[in-house]
């Protein structure tokens, strides 16, 4: 099963919150139901979340009753406001809406406009697993033969159309015939490391090693670790870099430990808007994803938390970006700028 499918109208969804024990398809039909599905991180990882978002605007146009392009148009775009809102850090979001809101023919009806924007879906599907092809081509050359390379929270198969970010850069290395070991962080609170990514990799034939996020600095520490690769949902200009919390902690302990640390990404989660990475907004999730586990209570009542999803890493800490295009190194504010050409 694809992580996401256009299938008789409807988008079919595989719900990453019931894996790894279960395979569960959602068939969505509907634009709010999407929403859901994206607030819930049935779907997520920023390129899987590009393409949930154009999937959603689809369905949004589907149920908008009036044919006249004018009320049509006026509907859709408070459809297209509500997906963008759904998760305000991955900007493959507010990209994929951009590339949908271009895709509206300059003239012509509801229907003309609907069939514009099922096309478009498509094509942002079927270009997410192109590109992460093209990056894992580019970044595979980035990792040494017979090396231990960590990677945190789920930037695979499941966070994107199909190969990945960082472990399609592992895949790719793996195809060269590069004898590879992966340690992957349990990545707290939500466990996409353990749930997702060791499950992607165990499926793959990976020689994969499981553990917590807080184990990260001793492995460092022993030189077990040779680099590490990340995805990233939004990266600023000047190559600062937002992904899963914990992101940061690792880099600062890579490079207090002279060890690669590797960002695979695609050019749709550069922010030309975003300078630095200070004003990327961070996501705040609920605090029951702290004090509970599956819903057993964790924590005591009445505890303080907090629970921001993301963090930034400085470029400083960063050796390199690998995008679609190529490999990216300091300074970014040129190497990111030349990805778009
Ligand atoms: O909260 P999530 O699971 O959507 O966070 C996902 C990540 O942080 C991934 O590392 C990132 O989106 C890269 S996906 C190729």
């Amino acid at each position: 099963m694809n992580t996401i499918e256009w299938a008789n109208g409807k988008v079919l969804l595989l719900d990453q919150t019931r894996l790894p024990a279960e395979q569960v398809v959602l068939e969505i039909g509907d634009y709010r139901q999407m929403i859901e599905a994206i607030k819930m991180l049935r779907i997520r990882g920023a390129p899987a979340l590009g393409v949930a978002a154009a999937y959603g605007i689809v369905l949004g146009g589907q149920a908008i009753r009036t044919d006249d392009r004018g009320p049509f148009l006026e509907q859709l775009d408070t459809v297209v406001q509500e997906i963008v809102a759904s998760r305000p850090t991955a900007v493959n979001i507010a990209w994929a809406a951009d590339r949908m809101r271009r895709a509206i023919p300059q003239t012509g009806q509801a229907s003309e406009i609907r069939s514009a924007l099922s096309t478009e879906a498509a094509v942002i599907l079927a270009e997410d697993i192109t590109i992460n092809t093209a990056m894992g081509a580019h970044g595979a050359a980035l990792i040494p033969d017979q090396s231990t390379v960590l990677t945190h929270c789920n930037a695979g198969s499941l966070a994107t159309a199909g190969f990945g970010t960082a472990l399609g850069v592992l895949r790719a290395a793996k195809e060269q015939g590069k004898d590879l070991k992966v340690m992957a962080t349990e990545t707290r609170p939500l466990l996409q490391g353990a749930r997702l990514t060791a499950w992607e990799l165990v499926q793959d034939g990976f020689s994969t090693t499981l553990i917590t996020d807080s184990m990260v600095g001793h492995f460092l520490s022993l030189g077990r670790i040779d680099c590490v690769i990340v995805g990233a949902d939004r990266i600023a200009m000047n190559g600062d870099v937002a992904n899963k919390i914990g992101t940061y902690t690792i880099a600062v302990l890579a490079h207090e430990n002279n060890v690669p640390f590797y960002v695979a990404a695609p050019t749709s989660t550069i922010d030309p808007a975003m300078e630095t990475g200070d004003a990327i907004p961070i996501e705040e999730r609920a605090p029951e994803e702290v004090t509970q586990f599956r819903g057993i209570q964790t924590a005591p009542e009445g505890v303080g938390v907090a629970n921001p999803a993301f963090d930034v890493t400085p470029h400083r800490y960063i050796s390199a970006i690998v995008t679609e295009h190529g490999v990216a190194r300091s300074p970014y504010t040129e190497s990111l700028r030349l990805m778009f050409q």
